[in-house]
């Protein structure tokens, strides 16, 4: 189980006394980047197995070597093997997430296997989902198949109760009716507005109808289970939508972390201090000088 965000650099909090607004900016960035592109999320496997040395175990076998082979090549392959058997053909799928370098796709998918063998050892069909990528394999094709039976939904934290100087529910709420908007041109879509970042993916063999069905019933479901917490995802047979925050809600209270939407005011406060030094600044120089054209004054006589 993993969720996009929700755990933290702790070594980086104790900066927060200073205030700076830099170091701020700093952190919130870093606390995003702790999920690796080999994260597991998740695994199903069917309940029925195929025989040791079985006609299909050679097809599957041949199968996922050759798509293995392709993820060096290709962020997405689906293809089928009747190599051994034409009776009993394997089908089978890799995706890799659109920002992931072929060779990343490549070790993402080479963990998948490892993770097939481990956890859905001689299953007839198969899904392993990792972060950044994803495997399928049956014996019946399902190219092209829609689905969309719940797989995984996993909520992060509440968000911390308001009062806010923002409004974070607002923020959410734009980014997941983005990401709804956009599923129906591209069958990956990211999203953001505020404090929050949002992807989705559907399988590349999906038409774009059935692949904008699949996400907006993996948003809607976002929406209602997720929608006060800090990050969500949700993964449908053959898609998925996840949201996460940028801001780590939890290191630093929210009347500090306002200090970025209310900058200006900060701005304003740092100019009048400016000027009341300068001003002190200048009386005293005013009082020295007087003083230095007093003494001169006595000193002539
Ligand atoms: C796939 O395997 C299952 C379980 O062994 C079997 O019931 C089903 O008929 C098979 N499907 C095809 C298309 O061979
Ligand atoms: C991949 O899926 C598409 C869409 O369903 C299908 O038309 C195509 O034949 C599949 N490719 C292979 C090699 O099976």
């Amino acid at each position: 189980m993993t969720t996009t965000s929700s755990s933290s650099s702790s070594s980086s909090h104790h900066h927060y006394n200073l205030l700076l607004f830099f170091f701020f900016i700093i952190s919130t960035t870093t606390t995003t980047t702790t999920t690796s592109p080999t994260t597991f999320i998740y695994a199903g496997c069917s309940q029925s197995k195929y025989s040791p040395n079985s006609p299909y175990e050679q097809n599957l076998n041949s199968l996922l070597s050759t798509l293995s082979l392709s993820s060096t090549l290709t962020l997405f392959s689906n293809s089928s093997s009747t190599t051994f058997s034409s009776s009993s053909p394997a089908f089978a799928l890799f995706q890799c997430l659109p920002s992931l370098p072929l060779p990343s796709c490549s070790s993402c998918i080479h963990t998948s296997l490892s993770k097939l063998s481990s956890l859905c050892s001689s299953a007839t069909s198969a899904t392993i989902l990792l972060h950044s990528c994803l495997l399928r394999y049956s014996n019946s094709s399902f190219f092209g198949h829609s689905d969309t039976t719940l797989l995984l939904k996993t909520c992060g934290s509440s968000l911390p109760s308001p009062p806010f100087s923002f409004d974070i529910t607002t923020m959410l709420d734009t980014t997941l009716s983005q990401l709804q908007t956009s599923s129906s041109s591209s069958s990956y879509n990211v999203a953001g507005a505020g404090y929050f970042q949002a992807e989705s993916q559907c399988d590349g063999d999906l038409s774009p109808k059935s692949c904008a069905e699949c996400v907006n019933l993996a948003v809607r479901q976002l929406r209602n289970a997720c929608g006060g917490a800090v990050a969500g995802d949700v993964y449908l047979g053959r898609c998925f939508a996840r949201f996460w925050s940028i801001n780590d809600f939890y290191s630093h209270k929210p009347s500090s972390s306002s200090s970025s939407s209310s900058s200006s005011s900060g701005n304003e406060g740092e100019k009048t201090f400016a000027i009341l030094i300068g001003l002190m600044a200048g009386i005293a120089l005013l009082i020295v000088f007087l003083t230095f054209i007093r003494r001169a004054a006595t000193d002539g006589k």
